[in-house]
């Protein structure tokens, strides 16, 4: 309710805008993931992008840099934007805080519950009011969930345009951490379907 009361900003206004609630969002206490993590992990990229990339939430390697897609996950995406001649983008995660579980010294991925789910899309929601990008592209169960609302197994969705909460486009497909989780010719396939994925978004935003 309070969202849908905020003006939207002028485009002059926007990197500002995006800055005071980047800062905003360091200091968010919304749920219990901000305790263990080291810092919120706010969107990167062009903020007047006609496409929106969401992923799940930072990983090890962008809670410490504080920047989104930087480890693994991120350079593969990179590779497939890269191949696919996917342009300007705003990359963002549908949760800001990194979750996981200590073990020894490594710290071990955690999917995020519905509940910080839900939380943290006041964050996203703001975002997108930001950017109102043409086409979102969903990554995984945990992104085309806050995206849409739409928690049912991604295997007959992908590929597919939903509509987002606020009424968006949203094209959803695979996260490419569970392209890198699998082997041989089922990671080829998933590689080959995101990568169709990314370029169809591409054209659209053409
Ligand atoms: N996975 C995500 O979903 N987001 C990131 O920023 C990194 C890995």
């Amino acid at each position: 309710r309070i969202l849908s009361r905020l003006p939207q900003p002028k485009v002059a206004d926007l990197p500002q805008c995006m800055e005071d609630a980047r800062t905003a969002a360091m200091h968010c206490k919304r749920c219990g993931l901000c305790e263990a993590a080291t810092q919120t992990v706010w969107g990167r990229g062009y903020a007047q992008a006609d496409l929106m990339i969401v992923g799940e939430q930072p990983g090890d390697g962008e809670d410490l840099a504080g920047k989104p897609f930087v480890g693994p996950a991120g350079k593969l995406l990179t590779e497939l934007m890269d191949e696919a001649k996917v342009g300007d983008s705003w990359m963002t995660n549908a949760v800001k805080h990194f979750k996981f579980r200590p073990t020894g010294k490594r710290r071990m991925h955690q999917n995020p519950d519905r509940h910080e789910i839900d939380h943290c899309r006041w964050w996203l929601d703001l975002e997108r009011r930001f950017v109102q990008p043409t086409l979102t592209v969903a990554l995984g169960g945990s992104a085309a969930y806050a995206l849409t609302g739409n928690d049912a197994p991604l295997k007959a969705r992908r590929g597919q345009i939903e509509t987002a909460h606020d009424d968006g486009a949203v094209l959803v497909t695979w996260h490419p951490s569970y392209i890198l989780r699998l082997d041989g010719s089922a990671a080829a396939t998933a590689r080959a379907e995101l990568l169709d994925d990314l370029a169809a978004a591409a054209e659209v935003i053409r």
